[in-house]
């Protein structure tokens, strides 16, 4: 199959950042994805509606509209400038579904709040220290059990970045960990709490999220799909394969590719994408992240054309999510053709650049 036109996808995880680095990053979400689920691991944190609130509004600004024709030029048509307009709306029509960061502090009037503003989708879980921004992050669950409770009974979602933060768990078993220390606790506790396990990394997830109720899914990466754990140390280190959780084995790479192509709805698209600064990455201590937008969609037709699971692709990308939140699915469509394309070695990211997946190599799918 040389050409796939699915249902428009969403994207179940992304990291937009604020101010310059989001109007640099964004336009390439928007011309992919007409939904995607924002983190809230600004500085400092989005924890409250009214934040909430304005990081929309700064997200809907920094949408792209500086390339868009509303003005016939010589030779238009009519219908030309239709599409033209028809582009326009399109983009504008990006929609950025926001989250908030839950704390030890967060309250059951936070979670109503939420649930009543119609724009805030979900709350995310990061254990406090887990990753980028996370300091303010939850120290024990204990904690949130109102907001918790208050969240299983008002049916809001509950993302969870699952991965211990204890100094002597090896940072590889980090996922594996949580699962048994809070993970099945949690859900012992708030059996109908609808929980979105993050950017899947082991088979110990996939068999998790596999087998547990349907209110229990996940997400799953496009570097997580692609690459194994040696992709941090091909020739030296490679401190743009660093995120977190981290590359894995490859029996974990090869179970997530199994689940993700199996057709079940629990499985479904999140591309993680967490621009970096190339400085911040190439550095002494670089920060875990990898730019993944500008072929958020063609990175995953990779995957599937791999496994022989094209036709699997529209469910993972555009049914599954929206299914899950109980939101509508898109009813406009997006063509994928396989025809090779470079990857540029650096993108502008507000006065600096940052290095983009697949950096000065080529991707296999291109987005018509
Ligand atoms: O690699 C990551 N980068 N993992 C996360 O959980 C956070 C993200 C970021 O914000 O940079
Ligand atoms: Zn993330």
């Amino acid at each position: 199959m040389h050409k796939i036109t699915i249902t428009r996808p969403d994207d179940w995880h992304l990291h937009l950042r604020d101010g310059e680095a989001l109007k640099a990053v964004l336009p390439d979400t928007a011309h992919r994805f007409a939904r995607a689920i924002v983190m809230p691991n600004l500085r400092p944190p989005v924890t409250t509606i009214a934040l909430a609130a304005e990081y929309r509004q700064r997200i809907l600004d920094a949408l792209p509209t500086a390339t868009v024709r509303t003005e016939p030029v010589e030779g238009d048509d009519l219908s030309t400038l239709r599409q033209a307009q028809c582009e326009r709306s399109g983009e504008l029509n990006f929609e950025p579904l926001m989250t908030l960061y839950l704390t030890d502090n967060t309250s059951i009037k936070d979670v109503e709040e939420a649930k009543a503003s119609g724009f805030v989708k979900a709350f995310k879980l990061y254990p406090a220290g887990a990753t980028t921004n996370s300091d303010s992050g939850v120290t024990s669950l204990d904690k949130c059990a109102a907001a918790l409770s208050a969240m299983e009974k008002l049916g809001m979602p509950l993302l969870v970045h699952a991965e211990v933060t204890d100094a002597d768990v090896d940072v590889f078993d980090r996922e594996k960990v949580f699962i048994d220390r809070h993970m099945k606790p949690l859900l012992v506790k708030y059996p109908a709490l609808k929980v979105v396990f993050e950017h899947i990394t082991t088979k110990d997830a996939a068999e998790f999220v596999a087998s547990a109720p349907a209110n229990v899914a996940a997400t799953i990466t496009p570097h997580h799909l692609l690459m194994n754990r040696n992709a941090m140390f091909t020739g030296g280190i490679r401190p743009h394969h660093y995120c977190l959780p981290i590359l894995k084995r490859e029996e974990h790479r090869v179970a997530l590719v199994k689940v993700a192509t199996s057709g079940s709805p629990k499985f479904f698209l999140g591309t993680d994408s967490a621009p970096h600064a190339k400085s911040a990455k190439e550095s002494a201590c670089g920060c875990a992240g990898m730019y993944s937008a500008h072929a958020g969609i063609e990175l995953y037709a990779e995957v599937f054309e791999t496994a022989n699971a094209l036709h699997k692709l529209e469910g993972f990308a555009s049914f599954y999510g929206a299914d899950f939140y109980g939101l509508p699915r898109n009813t406009d469509q997006i063509t994928l053709v396989k025809e090779v394309w470079s990857v540029p070695a650096e993108i502008a990211f507000a006065d600096e650049v940052l290095v983009p997946l697949r950096a000065g190599q080529t991707v296999a799918w291109k987005i018509v």
